[in-house]
């Protein structure tokens, strides 16, 4: 039968014997899925392990900061944030194809790791033992869509499955691979992950770079994280967190319209609102927002934020949209 414990305990036993006096490296972007994957290695291996958060420039605001914080608090795992945003922001410059970009992402993050590896090595030196493991969050959902299931078309290349360059130099352990989010929520609660943890809301690994329509640039990233960032704000306030699976927000960097503030034309970019309700993310309705939430996020956003003048909202259901815009 399935159950929570069963899972830990089969995972750690079999974590155990693959990785023996191995070192491994933890992929940690401070979601459930990573974080999860990272208790059952650390439940698994103790010190052997090392959590890894690639700041790939493509954060929401605070978001490293709080996932410094969370983890020194929570989890008592040894994190290293890493800044390598010059590194993606190199590599996506002049992109704008969904799947091009994904694949940049989904390499870059395995090169940052294996920079990472090299550090470690250098680090514990020879005594520490082979550095060859990696861990990845990976999902069920996640390498369905990659194209992985059984009879599955590719809808789009998660970071962690089908971005991952060929001639990386990582064995992977995935633990979560055959599991649905609720159910790693469910596992994560076993083995004592804070709830504030368990219960965040999904945030793709590409992270904003899969969220600007367009070319991805730092002034762009910029606007869209203000954006952003007012939208969580409200949803927060308005005590809506738990009603939402998450809700993306998009910049429709190659769309402009006309507008008027104060006496002057503008002519700026729409931010799109992408607001859902799922069980596990295979499919989704957009949630009914209450309209008064809806006008205090677009006055808000087109009062503070000078490159945008239109706030439109995605009322698509999964399918035919999917959650992401890319
Ligand atoms: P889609 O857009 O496929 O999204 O309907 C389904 C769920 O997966 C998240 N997502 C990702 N998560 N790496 C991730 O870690 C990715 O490459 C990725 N792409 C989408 C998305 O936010 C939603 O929760």
């Amino acid at each position: 039968v399935w159950t929570p414990g069963n899972i830990v305990d089969e995972q750690v036993e079999a974590i155990r014997r693959r990785v023996g006096g191995a070192q491994v490296i933890c992929a940690l972007s401070g979601g459930v899925d990573s974080s999860v994957a990272a208790a059952l290695v650390h439940a698994a291996v103790g010190d052997q392990l090392t959590c890894f958060f690639i700041d790939h420039g493509l954060l929401r605001a605070g978001e490293r900061e709080q996932v410094e914080r969370d983890y020194a608090e929570g989890m008592g795992i040894r994190v290293v944030a890493v800044d390598e945003s010059q590194r993606f922001l190199d590599a996506l410059n002049g992109v704008s194809d969904p799947e091009a970009k994904r694949k940049i992402i989904g390499r870059e993050f395995i090169r940052s790791f294996e920079a990472a590896q090299a550090r470690l090595i250098a680090d514990i030196g020879a005594e520490g033992g082979e550095v060859k493991f990696l861990v990845q969050g990976t999902l069920y959902p996640d390498v369905v869509e990659s194209g992985g299931g059984q009879g599955a078309a590719n809808i789009k290349s998660h970071h962690n499955v089908g971005g991952l360059p060929e001639d990386m130099a990582f064995e992977l352990i995935e633990p979560l691979r055959a599991l649905f989010k609720d159910e790693v929520r469910a596992v994560g609660r076993e083995l004592g992950v804070p709830e504030k943890i368990v219960a965040r809301q999904p945030f793709p690994g590409p992270g904003l770079g899969i969220r600007i329509v367009g070319e991805v640039t730092r002034e762009r990233l910029e606007t869209l994280r203000a954006a952003d960032l007012i939208v969580r704000d409200e949803l927060t306030a308005a005590g809506l967190d738990e009603e939402i699976w998450q809700c993306p927000v998009v910049l429709l960097a190659d769309v402009r319209s006309v507008g008027v503030q104060g006496d002057g034309r503008t002519y700026g970019h729409p931010i799109v609102l992408r607001p859902v309700s799922s069980e596990d993310a295979m499919t989704a309705d957009w949630t009914r927002l209450p309209y008064d939430v809806l006008a205090r996020i677009s006055t808000r956003i087109t009062n503070s934020v000078p490159e945008v003048n239109r706030v439109v909202l995605d009322c698509t259901s999964k399918p035919p949209g999917t959650i992401e815009w890319e």
